[in-house]
């Protein structure tokens, strides 16, 4: 082994976590097949959680072998990774499954089962892969079953629908677990590009200065989805857009994008942050939001006829503080859109032009700009005007580009489920969102939610209803991007 490898391995090996029952709830849904049940195999399999065992439980009445078949199909089709039959052999001993229906002493019996089969100090993570209507009644059953003490909740989004619900939500988890055993996942903030940006900000002396109102000129946060429903009309239909991505992934990157710098990059002083930013935006305006939804939502299985349902948004988001106040950002995402993107662009003030000749081009492709690209081959680029090689002074859009995926540490990147998992089991804080962030950010969206713009009706494959050109005019959206990532020659 080279002294970098093993030095690596050092690293990796304070991140090991303690021997866990880890109890999903919904474990035969949709999050559990594509995300949870690959990602807990992975890490499973790897070095960091090796002593794991699995208790699924959900509203089906399957027993364990249902249970694992419905793991292995998932496995299969969802993994990113090659699976090596050895590994799914010993992984799959470790899962169990009880119906929810067996109620909290089925449940207790079996996680006591899985906790006898493992040596040392074992602990409990609970996984609530389950909507917000039915978390209070999981609360009430891990209590009946005894399951709280040296256990670690993790909520799924969204958390609550509105400000009354998360705040009631907040207070029933209180009851029964302490906040520090609680963690509200976003998974956005899981991706290894989005953590990349808190580095690029702050381990870097060249764009922190320029990182304000004086210096940029808009942000945009663009996540267009080309998936539909998949099948979670039951999930989508009370949802819609705002709230399966806006009030959560998205706001959330916005934080990173435009906190101040954290006195450590440790969770109390991230999420101290993190909420400044939130309390600092103002409070959504419905004239300044497109509400979208695509032609044939409605005739979807399980989908209202008279929806009024959103599946599509774009929106324009203000923080009233120093550092940003007069900078918009614009957030957009949607289902059934032309591509599937997520970036992040900051455009940069524009400078004097009068000094180049007539037709040299300068600023006729917009701003220079920096741009995130979050998909999990992550991506930065710097977009700049350059000379075109010849004789006077034509400009082209130019850029400097850097993709993980051409690195030779690619295959170290973690899925943002598997970080936030391995993080969750080792108390780790930092990438977890807050009672008092979500709570705020409720209240950013109150006048959206009570007063939401009739939804506009889009074509599918489209990049959204026409209204979205007003709503950034006289700037205009990033994607389609004019010129694609270089590819590796
Ligand atoms: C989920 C939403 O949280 O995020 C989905 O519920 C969405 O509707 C998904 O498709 C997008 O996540 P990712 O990681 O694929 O960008």
């Amino acid at each position: 082994m080279t002294e970098h490898a093993a030095q690596d391995h050092a690293y990796a090996d304070k991140f090991r976590t303690a021997p866990h029952v880890i109890v999903l709830f919904g474990a035969t849904g949709d999050l559990a097949r594509r995300k949870l049940l690959p990602g807990m195999f992975h890490l499973s399999i790897s070095n960091l959680t090796p002593d794991v065992r699995i208790v699924g439980t959900s509203l089906e009445d399957i027993d364990d072998e249902a249970f694992r078949a419905i793991a292995k199909k998932a496995c299969h089709e969802f993994s990113t990774r090659e699976i090596d039959p050895e590994d799914w052999d010993r992984f799959e001993k470790n899962l169990r499954y009880v119906p929810q229906g067996g109620g909290p002493k089925a449940l207790a019996a079996a996680v006591a089962e899985q906790e006898k089969a493992l040596e040392g100090d074992v602990r409990l993570l609970h996984y609530l892969s389950v909507p917000p209507k039915a978390a209070m009644a999981v609360l009430q059953m891990l209590d009946e079953a005894k399951l709280v003490k040296r256990s670690r909740i993790i909520m799924e989004k969204p958390f609550g629908t509105d400000l009354e619900s998360a705040t009631k939500l907040n207070a029933a988890i209180h009851q029964t677990f302490d906040e520090s055993q609680v963690f509200r996942i976003d998974h956005f903030l899981g991706k290894e590009p989005a953590q990349n940006i808190l580095a690029f900000r702050f381990a870097n002396g060249l764009f922190e200065p320029i990182w304000n109102r004086n210096f940029i000129d808009h942000i945009q946060i663009d996540v267009p989805e080309k998936l539909s429903l998949e099948g979670r009309a039951a999930f989508y239909e009370p949802t819609g857009a705002f709230k399966d991505m806006v009030v959560t992934h998205l706001f959330q990157i916005l934080a990173f994008m435009a906190m101040e710098p954290p006195t450590a990059l440790a969770s109390g002083a991230i999420s101290e942050e993190k909420n400044k930013v939130f309390r600092s935006m103002r409070l959504l305006d419905p004239r300044e939001v497109v509400r979208g939804q695509y032609r044939g939502y409605r005739d979807a299985p399980g989908v209202s006829p008279e929806s009024d349902t959103e599946t599509f948004i774009a929106l324009k988001a203000e923080i009233d503080n120093w550092r940003w106040a007069g900078v918009p950002f614009y957030l957009r995402t949607g289902k059934c859109l032309a591509e599937g993107q997520r970036i992040i662009s900051i455009a940069f003030r524009e400078p004097p032009k009068s000094m180049f000749p007539a037709n040299s081009g300068v600023g006729a492709h917009g701003p220079d700009h920096l741009t995130f690209d979050l998909a999990d081959a992550s991506k930065v680029s710097l977009s700049f005007y350059g000379k075109r090689p010849g004789p006077g002074m034509r400009l082209d859009k130019l850029s400097l580009q850097f993709a993980l995926q051409e690195t030779d540490r690619a295959g170290d990147v973690l899925e943002a489920y598997e970080r936030l998992i391995l993080d969750a089991m080792n108390g780790d804080h930092t990438l977890f969102t807050t009672a008092e962030g979500i709570e705020r950010l409720w209240e950013v969206s109150a006048p959206l939610l009570n007063d939401p713009p009739p939804v506009k009706g889009y074509d599918v494959g489209s990049w959204g209803p026409n209204a979205i050109h007003q709503l950034i005019a006289p700037h205009a959206w990033r994607l389609p991007f004019e010129r694609v990532w270089r590819a590796k020659k």
